[in-house]
């Protein structure tokens, strides 16, 4: 299964994301080929509608940082509970390539969802791996970490992207000519 990564300004972001109705044998291939694509983008994490897909999937690896045991695949993921305490990190995303912003979110998150093999979970999360779970649920509620800067500050970042995709479309086009 390739899954093509979706950029700004892709209409898909934008959307709500549907619960997954039950973990089946196509639900958790999915996660898996999400998590490998999240991969060979060097992400750490992906959101399915990132790749066009609008259920409510996310996988996650952010074990250089954290001793979570690598990998977390999560379907109808769910924010039980936020602390007030709160973290900043210098957030990216793989459909706004290139462009970073400082992001203030809850430290800690304790979290629900359901795993590839179907059997309800619960996680504490903090710092990082906190911030990387709420960045992903937002992408399920057509939510982004640009979201969080000034109006002007988005637009300018979403622009940037767009220029840069048109650039590396005309350097593609170029690359065809004999
Ligand atoms: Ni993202």
């Amino acid at each position: 299964m390739g899954l093509k990564l979706r950029i700004v300004p892709d209409p898909v972001l934008r959307k709500v994301a549907q619960a997954v109705p039950a973990m089946d044998k196509d639900t958790s291939l999915f996660m898996h080929a999400m998590l490998e694509a999240m991969y060979e983008n060097r992400g750490i994490g992906l959101a399915a509608p990132q790749v066009g897909e609008l259920r409510r999937v996310i996988v996650m690896d952010v074990a250089d940082e954290q001793k979570t045991g690598g990998a977390l695949l999560m379907a109808n993921p769910e924010i039980l509970w936020k602390s007030e305490e709160t973290f900043t990190y210098n957030e990216g995303c793989l459909s706004i390539p290139g462009q970073f912003a400082e992001v203030t979110r809850p430290k800690k998150v304790r979290v629900a969802y359901v795993d590839p093999e179907g059997k309800r979970q619960e996680l504490e999360a903090e710092e990082l791996l906190s911030s990387c779970i709420q960045h992903e649920i937002d992408h399920l509620n057509g939510v982004l970490f640009v979201d969080y800067v000034s109006k002007l500050k988005r637009d300018m970042m979403i622009k940037r992207v767009e220029k840069a995709q048109r650039m590396a479309e005309q350097e593609d086009e170029k690359s065809h000519v004999f």
